[in-house]
C-alpha cells in the first residue's frame, strides 16, 4: 500500500489496513472496553468476514487483540456477521452473533470467554448446541434476511428476550424471541416491532431511556423498565444505509413496543442518529460511567478503487453519549468525555462579530486533526427569510442553498479542511428560517460539494432540521475533524452531521479552518475555541 496515506485518521478508530464494517458486541468487562468489529482480513472491500477485537481503557486509545469470533463450526463456517454481548447472572458475557452456515442461511450462535478471568476475553468458546435460532418450514423465517440479535434483556418473568433483525418482503420486523436458560430459544408469534416498506432491518438496537424532569444524562442498562423509562428502537435500513429510531413505550408483560407517533404515520421511519454517512451502530450501557455509549461506523464516500488503491475502507466515529432530551422527543448525542484528553495546543477568541459576506481564518490549531466549538449570539428573527412550505426536506434543501448561497440569517458556521486560496473546504453551517407559523425553522448543513477538487468521491450534501430557538438561545457547533472525517453536533448534540472527504490540497499540514457568514445579516461568534488534537493509539 502507498506509504502517503493523507486519509488516514489521527484519533479516529481504524486498523492497520483492510475493511471494516459494524462493531457487534461492545461492552466494558473488568475495566477494559472492548471493540470488536466487522473485518476482512483479506483485503478493503467487503467479505470473509470474521470479528476483529481491539481493547481499551479509555474508548480513544486502542490495543489490537486478535481475532475474536471467526469461522469454526458447521453454523459460521461462511461467515461470522454481527451480534451482541449478554451478561448473565454470573456476571459473564455470551456474545450471540449471526452465523453463515453452509447453505448460506443466516442462524443465530453463541460463544462465551474460554477464561472469564481474562480481562481482555482472548478467546472464546462455541456453544455445542449451535445454531440456537434458525430458519425452518414452520416459523417462516426468510434465510437470507435473518441476523444480528440485539442484547438480551429481562423480563419480570425472569426470562430473556432478545431481537433478530429481518423482513417480510418489504415489510421490516424484529423478531422476538424468548428465552429461560439462554440456550434455547422459542420465537414469539408477533414481532417487537414491524414497518411495512422499509425492507431488511439490520443491526436492530432496543434499550430504555430515563426520562426526568428536565432531563438527565444518566444512561440505563438494559433491562430496566420503570415508570421514568421509556424505550429506544433503532433499526438500520439495509435499503437506505442510514441508521433510523423511534423512541416509544415497552410493555414487558406482553411485550408489545408503541412508538410516540406525534401525530405521524406509521410508515415514518423515524428520525436519525446521524443525517450525514453512519450505519450499522449499537449501544451499550458503560456502568462504569453510568451512560449509554453509541458505536457508529462510518464508510468511505471515495470509490472502491481508490479503497483498494490506499488499501483499507471504514472508519469508527468517537464513541458518543446518548441520551433522552429534556423535550421526551430526540436522542441527544455528545463526544465522550474521554476525547477531551487529546486536545492540546488551543485557542480561544473573543467575542467576534461576523460581518456579512466575512471569512475568518482560525490560525494556530493543527487545522487537520481539531476539535473545534463555535457559538452564535441570540439572532433577530425578523430578518430571517421565510420558508416555503414546500421545503420539508433538508437534505435537498441544503444541496440547494449550499455554503456559496447568499442567505439573511446564514449560511454561517466553519469552513473546515479548506485549501489556502478557498478551492476545497467542506462547510459546516446553519441556516435559520421564519417557518409560517413565525416560529424559526433552523437548518443544520454538511455541504462537500467543494471538499476535494477529485470529482470521483461522493459530494452529496447532508441535511437536518435543528430543534433549537435560536432567538432564545446561542446556537453552538462542534465539529471533530481529522483528516477525512468531520463529525459535527448541533445545538449540543441534538443534530449530528458526520462526513468523510478527501480534499487534495489540504492535505499534509496544508488545510486551513475558518469561521464564515455568507447572510446578509451580522452574527455574533460569541465564543469560538480550536484546539489540535494528539494522535490516539489507534488501530
Ligand atoms: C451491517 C451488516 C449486518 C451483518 C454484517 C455483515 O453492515 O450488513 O447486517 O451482520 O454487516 O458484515
Amino acid at each position: 500500500y502507498p506509504t502517503h496515506q493523507p486519509y488516514r485518521t489521527g484519533y479516529h478508530f481504524q486498523p492497520a489496513k483492510h475493511w471494516i464494517n459494524a462493531f457487534p458486541a461492545p461492552m466494558l468487562y473488568k475495566g477494559v472496553y472492548h471493540l470488536f468489529y466487522q473485518y476482512n482480513p483479506k483485503g478493503a472491500k467487503w467479505g470473509n468476514i470474521v470479528w476483529a477485537h481491539s481493547t481499551s481503557t479509555d474508548m480513544i486509545n486502542w490495543s489490537p487483540r486478535g481475532y475474536g469470533v471467526y469461522p469454526s463450526q458447521r453454523s459460521d463456517i461462511n461467515g461470522t456477521w454481527s451480534g451482541s454481548a449478554t451478561f448473565l447472572h454470573n456476571g459473564v458475557p455470551a456474545i450471540l452473533y449471526t452465523g453463515i452456515d453452509p447453505d448460506r442461511n443466516q442462524v443465530q450462535n453463541m460463544a462465551v470467554p474460554e477464561n472469564p478471568l481474562d480481562p481482555y476475553l482472548t478467546n472464546w468458546v462455541k456453544a455445542h448446541e449451535n445454531p440456537l435460532m434458525e430458519p425452518t418450514q414452520q416459523n417462516r423465517i426468510n434465510a437470507s434476511s435473518f441476523r444480528d440479535p440485539t442484547t438480551a434483556w429481562l423480563g419480570p418473568d425472569s426470562t430473556w428476550r432478545l431481537l433478530v433483525g429481518s423482513k417480510h418482503d418489504q415489510k421490516g420486523l424484529a423478531v422476538l424471541y424468548r428465552s429461560k436458560d439462554f440456550v434455547n430459544w422459542m420465537k414469539v408469534d408477533h414481532p417487537l416491532h414491524s414497518t411495512e416498506g422499509t425492507g431488511m432491518w439490520e443491526c436492530p438496537d432496543f434499550y430504555p431511556v430515563l426520562a426526568g424532569a428536565g432531563g438527565t444524562e444518566v444512561g440505563l442498562d438494559t433491562s430496566v423498565v420503570g415508570p421514568n423509562v421509556k424505550h429506544v428502537l433503532k433499526v438500520s435500513l439495509d435499503d437506505t444505509k442510514h441508521d433510523h429510531y423511534t423512541i416509544g413505550k415497552y410493555d414487558p408483560f406482553v411485550d408489545v413496543y408503541t412508538p410516540d407517533h406525534d401525530g405521524l404515520a406509521d410508515q415514518d421511519l423515524g428520525m436519525r442518529y446521524d443525517y450525514g454517512k453512519y450505519y450499522a451502530s449499537k449501544t451499550f450501557f458503560d456502568w462504569g460511567k453510568n451512560r449509554r455509549i453509541l458505536l457508529g461506523w462510518v464508510n468511505e464516500s471515495s470509490t472502491e478503487d481508490d479503497d483498494v488503491a490506499k488499501g483499507w475502507a471504514g472508519v469508527h466515529t468517537i464513541p458518543r453519549k446518548i441520551w433522552l432530551d429534556k423535550s421526551g422527543k430526540q436522542l441527544v448525542q455528545w463526544p465522550i468525555e474521554e476525547v477531551e484528553k487529546l486536545r492540546e495546543k488551543g485557542v480561544k477568541k473573543p467575542c467576534q462579530e461576523l460581518k456579512p459576506g466575512s471569512v475568518h481564518e482560525v490560525t494556530g490549531v493543527t487545522a487537520e486533526q481539531a476539535d473545534v466549538e463555535i457559538s452564535f449570539g441570540k439572532l433577530d428573527l425578523s430578518k430571517a427569510e421565510k420558508l416555503d412550505p414546500s421545503w420539508t426536506d433538508p437534505q435537498a434543501l441544503c444541496t440547494r442553498k449550499g455554503a456559496s448561497v447568499r442567505g439573511a440569517l446564514g449560511p454561517f458556521g466553519l469552513l473546515v479542511l479548506g485549501s489556502k486560496c478557498m478551492q476545497e473546504y467542506t462547510a459546516v453551517f446553519f441556516r435559520v428560517f421564519q417557518g409560517h407559523d413565525g416560529k424559526p425553522v433552523v437548518l443544520m448543513c454538511s455541504d462537500q460539494s467543494k471538499s476535494s477538487r477529485n470529482d470521483e468521491n461522493d459530494k452529496a450534501s447532508y441535511g437536518t432540521f435543528v430543534d433549537v430557538n435560536p432567538a432564545l438561545e446561542n446556537l453552538s457547533l462542534r465539529t471533530l475533524i481529522d483528516h477525512s472525517i468531520v463529525e459535527s453536533f448541533g445545538a449540543h448534540g441534538k443534530s449530528v452531521i458526520t462526513a468523510r472527504v478527501y480534499p487534495l490540497l489540504a492535505i499534509d499540514g496544508a488545510a486551513h479552518l475558518y469561521a464564515f457568514n455568507n447572510g446578509t445579516q451580522s452574527v455574533k461568534a460569541s465564543r469560538l475555541s480550536a484546539w489540535s488534537m494528539k494522535k490516539a493509539r489507534i488501530g
